[in-house]
């Protein structure tokens, strides 16, 4: 991964600029990387703060061959790799929020978005989004994130080299997607599993059909949350957001 790496200091989405490489026959492991981006988009339709210099705002292309019900997998597993790799560089307690948010104290440090084209069943190819706050301060937050969001300079008292944590994150990444595209997705589960702060919780989450509150149980085989209802129900979540309780 990251034979090629395509740097910009203002995009408008490192997503966009992904999807028009590939277009152009952009090979798997190509990364885009920008300074800033003017219209950084999030999970669900909203957008992702990305002040110049401040964070790691990247694409990284990908062509797995495998059936599109497959990609919750490997959001899951982009969260474990950036996991992983917060851990060796910044020495933070850091955990994972199903399904992908990166959590410090309970506030958010990284998100991951992915998205796909897919042909058939299988997929065509992936472009997976992350944005990790890296060295921003509190003062480079708008007010209302503030509360809800965080750096990993915030946190750990010291500037982050974003170089570090750009390869360290590419090792991660390529090490865990060896071993899935080998051994599938239950030794990578077994990762999330060890590095979630959802699971064996109460929690409260909204779907299109309504509210549920429970308790996160597990994970299944696509990477669906199972939440136990106060009625004893099992609830399967595929999609959305997660509130702790
Ligand atoms: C989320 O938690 O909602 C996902 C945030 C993903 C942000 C990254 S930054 C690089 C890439 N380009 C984008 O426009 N979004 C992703």
């Amino acid at each position: 991964l990251g034979q090629k790496v395509h740097i910009y200091d203002e995009v408008d989405s490192t997503q966009t600029i992904a999807h028009k490489l590939v277009a152009a026959g952009a090979l798997e492991g190509t990364i885009v990387l920008a300074e800033k981006q003017t219209a950084g988009r999030g999970r669900m339709g909203r957008s992702w703060h990305s002040p110049s210099g401040k964070g790691i705002w990247m694409s990284l292309i990908l062509t797995p061959r495998i059936p599109v019900y497959f990609m919750p997998q490997l959001t899951l597993l982009s969260a474990v790799a950036l996991c992983r790799a917060i851990q060796k560089v910044c020495h933070v307690e850091i955990g994972i929020k199903w399904p992908n948010d990166l959590l410090i104290h309970g506030k958010k440090v990284s998100g991951i978005l992915l998205e796909s084209s897919g042909e058939d069943e299988r997929l065509k190819y992936v472009i997976a989004g992350i944005g990790i706050s890296v060295n921003l301060l509190t003062e480079d937050y708008p007010e209302e994130l503030r509360a809800v969001a965080t750096s990993l300079a915030i946190e750990s008292g010291i500037e982050v080299s974003r170089e570090s944590l750009v390869q360290a994150f590419l090792l991660e990444f390529e090490e865990m997607y060896a071993l899935y595209l080998e051994k599938g997705f239950a030794p990578i589960r077994l990762l999330w599993e060890a590095l979630s702060v959802t699971l064996k919780r109460p929690i409260r989450t909204t779907t299109p059909t309504g509210v549920i509150e429970g308790f996160a149980d597990s994970l299944d085989d696509s990477g669906a949350l199972t939440v136990i209802s106060p009625t004893g129900e099992r609830i399967k979540i595929y999609s959305g957001d997660v509130e702790l309780r």
